[in-house]
């Protein structure tokens, strides 16, 4: 099992790089790897940063069992939009409210080097949308409009991550 990053370390604001060779044997275990970790943390979604690791590849813990989305590029984010409670695995006891499109569309590689395209909707597009934002080091907590849990633990990890920088 591979350790979840926790917020606020760096991995977490960095903007992963692009898989390249999805094929290579590192990469098919590390694929096996993350999808073991979120099913045995049961999260909806794993980015790769949250585990470490510099590449643009996530997990999701999709109603037809795990999946990993490569290089995903969401191409189309529909206009409307819905708020929802979300939470994350790198902020344990933390949750809150946040807005996202309700349908998106993307490409991406499976974990056989295939392109593959998916029209979203419901709790998967919002998922995607959050696993996305990761692999940008972009966080739920960038556009929470309220928390609803841990709204403290929030504030007493940002004022540690300031005194570290001093
Ligand atoms: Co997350």
């Amino acid at each position: 099992m591979l350790e979840i990053i926790k917020y606020p370390r760096l991995i977490l604001r960095t903007k992963v790089k692009k898989v390249k060779n999805i094929l290579n044997a590192e990469v098919q275990k590390f694929i096996g790897e993350l999808i073991k970790t979120m099913v045995a943390a049961d999260g909806l979604g794993l980015a790769a940063n949250q585990v470490d690791k510099n590449l643009r590849m996530l997990a999701i813990n999709h109603k037809d069992g795990p999946k990993v989305f490569i290089n995903p590029v969401i191409y189309w984010k529909s206009w409307k939009k819905n708020e929802a409670e979300e939470g994350c695995l790198s902020f344990p006891g933390v949750y809150g409210l946040v807005w996202r499109s309700k349908k998106i569309r993307l490409f991406y590689r499976d974990g056989q080097n295939r392109l593959r395209h998916l029209a979203a909707d419901e709790l998967l597009a919002r998922v995607l949308q959050h696993e996305t934002d990761h692999l940008n080091g972009v966080l739920f907590i960038d556009k929470a409009t309220k928390y609803t849990r841990g709204e403290n633990q929030v504030k007493d990890w940002q004022n540690q991550a300031t005194n570290e920088n001093i």
